[in-house]
């Protein structure tokens, strides 16, 4: 088996070249890769790209992530992250081969308070959102093998994330203000990798599996929550913190005014992918806490 994967060097891509490993071949592309082209902005050169390696899954993990900028820069958000997933569907189709591709909780207004389901109305309250949207239904149209995983609050040991935003500040100040207003289930970036694996050959072997499925870490927390998780970890790990869990003080969503809109309820349902695959997927402390461990 071989897998060409955009995106080797993001969050979620790193991880999948652990997890696919032992599945086949990679072929791990960056935007600036040189020799092939990994660049989304070069519609014909990913065509091309694809057509030349042949593989037996195209995986795509790039994406435009920043939401903010997205707001001020929505033509590339659109490219990166709706005609580029879209052409590559297109040419993964055309060998017969299948599509991996990541979405987003944004795809939803944020409404209500029950976890949303994958056939939910979706309204996407930003730019990233509204192209992320347009990604998923690209590559649904392009490519009938594919396998699209809409996830939130993505995290990874490697790089920086809020949860280590979150300590640094515990270490700097006595308290912390951290949004309560938002909901949703951090995901580690190993446990989508994972998945993905999992999911993927389950999908080859039985192609009626293909479609859309929710993609999350088991529970749900507020910002708050999490950050009250992190700094209580720490704190019985012997990190030396200014503040206490009681110190990270919850501010409603207003506190914090950004370019981009986020929507207040993100949980996802994950009953789809659990039945459909017989997967378990674990509480999001259970990550954090060894992501945690692992950084401190
Ligand atoms: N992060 C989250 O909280 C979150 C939540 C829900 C869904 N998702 C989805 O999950 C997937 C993986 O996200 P992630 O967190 O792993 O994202 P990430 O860490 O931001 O990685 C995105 C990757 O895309 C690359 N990229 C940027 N511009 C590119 C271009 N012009 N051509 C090719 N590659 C380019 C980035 O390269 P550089 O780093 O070099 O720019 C990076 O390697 C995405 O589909 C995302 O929409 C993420």
């Amino acid at each position: 088996m071989k897998f060409l994967l955009f995106g080797k060097g993001g969050q979620v891509g790193w991880e999948l070249q652990r997890s696919l490993a032992p599945l086949g071949e990679i072929v791990a592309l960056d935007f600036d890769s040189t020799g092939l082209c990994g660049d989304f902005t070069n519609l014909e050169g990913l065509a091309a790209t694809v057509a030349q390696v042949r593989p037996d899954v195209v995986v795509n993990a790039a994406a435009h992530t920043a939401v903010d900028k997205a707001e001020s820069e929505p033509e590339l958000a659109r490219t990166l992250n709706a005609l580029a997933p879209g052409v590559l569907a297109q040419a993964a189709a055309k060998l017969g081969a299948w599509m991996v591709h990541y979405s987003t909780d944004y795809v939803f207004d944020g409404s209500g308070d029950r976890p949303w389901k994958e056939g939910d109305l979706t309204a996407p309250l930003n730019v990233y959102g509204q192209t992320k949207l347009e990604g998923e239904q690209l590559v649904a149209q392009g490519n009938p093998r594919h396998l699209i995983l809409r996830t939130s609050w993505v995290y990874a040991a490697r790089g920086g994330n809020f949860a280590k935003t979150m300590l640094r500040l515990a270490k700097e100040r006595e308290t912390l203000t951290v949004i309560n207003d938002q909901f949703g289930a951090p995901t580690g970036a190993e446990l989508l990798a994972d998945v993905t694996a999992h999911a993927l050959r389950a999908a080859m072997a039985r192609p009626e599996l293909a479609g859309l499925y929710h993609t999350v870490a088991g529970g749900e927390t507020s910002w708050h929550g999490y950050a009250r998780f992190v700094v209580e970890h720490a704190a019985r790990a012997g990190v030396a913190l200014k503040t206490t869990a009681d110190g990270v003080q919850p501010v409603p969503t207003t506190a914090f005014p950004t370019p981009a809109k986020r929507p207040q309820n993100s949980r996802l349902d994950t009953s789809r992918l659990q039945a459909a695959f017989g997967l378990r997927l674990p509480p999001w402390q259970d990550g954090v806490a060894r992501m945690l461990t692992e950084t401190l």
